[in-house]
């Protein structure tokens, strides 16, 4: 059975791209990211983005010339998505730097402006860094989503994903997030 919000994709299948601010091999953020990938609803497609230590430093005069691979395959998987769900960790009351570095190489490109994003954060109290996040990608004119960015206390304790998909308190949360992204995605005009 096809739950109720997809009923308006028809046989087309949402693609969801997650990019996750920390590169920690056991990062809260990444669990939280693939425990959204449980929580959704069959038929969105999901896709990990994991090359975020891949990429060079950012420098516009790279930009200018043929993009190094790893930021060409960032660029194409942003451009194939319908969506973006990121989960981001707060350093020093900041973006981190590599995630930061990421964002910067799509500023230039024109994958990212217009496409619904959802913040999901695996910890309330870091709020700066969600804050600078809005505030960099609506100024990259991605549409961030209000209602699909949600807060999931994780801090307590290390959680793998699957654990974080049925905890009974957490997955309403998510599902909540997910429900408002899936909304936020237009579906390509039929013929
Ligand atoms: C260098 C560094 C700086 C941090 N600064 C903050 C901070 O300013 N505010 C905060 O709430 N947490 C801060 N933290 C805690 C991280 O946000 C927290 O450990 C988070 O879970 C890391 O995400 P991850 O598990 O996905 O790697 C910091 C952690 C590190 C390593």
């Amino acid at each position: 059975m096809v739950p109720a919000m997809l009923e308006r994709f028809g046989t087309f299948m949402p693609r969801i791209l997650t990019l996750c601010g920390s590169l920690r091999a056991a990062s809260s953020n990444r669990s939280l990211l693939r425990a959204a990938e449980r929580a959704a609803p069959a038929g969105v497609v999901f896709e990990h983005f994991e090359g975020l230590g891949e990429l060079p430093h950012f420098n516009p005069d790279v930009e200018a010339g043929p993009l190094p691979a790893p930021v060409a395959d960032l660029r194409a998987r942003v451009e194939l998505a319908d969506a973006i769900l990121i989960s981001c960790p707060e350093y020093a009351r900041g973006i981190p730097g590599s995630f930061k570095n990421g964002l910067d190489w799509l500023v230039g490109g024109p994958e990212l402006p217009g496409k619904p994003v959802a913040l999901f954060n695996a910890s309330p109290r870091a709020s700066d860094a969600q804050a600078a996040l809005r505030l960099v990608l609506t100024t990259m004119s991605a549409r961030v989503v209000d209602q699909a960015c949600i807060a999931v206390p994780l801090l307590a304790g290390s959680r793998e994903a699957e654990a974080i998909a049925v905890d009974p308190e957490l997955r309403p949360i998510l599902e909540r997030g997910l429900a408002a992204l899936l909304a936020a995605i237009e579906p390509p005009q039929s013929d």
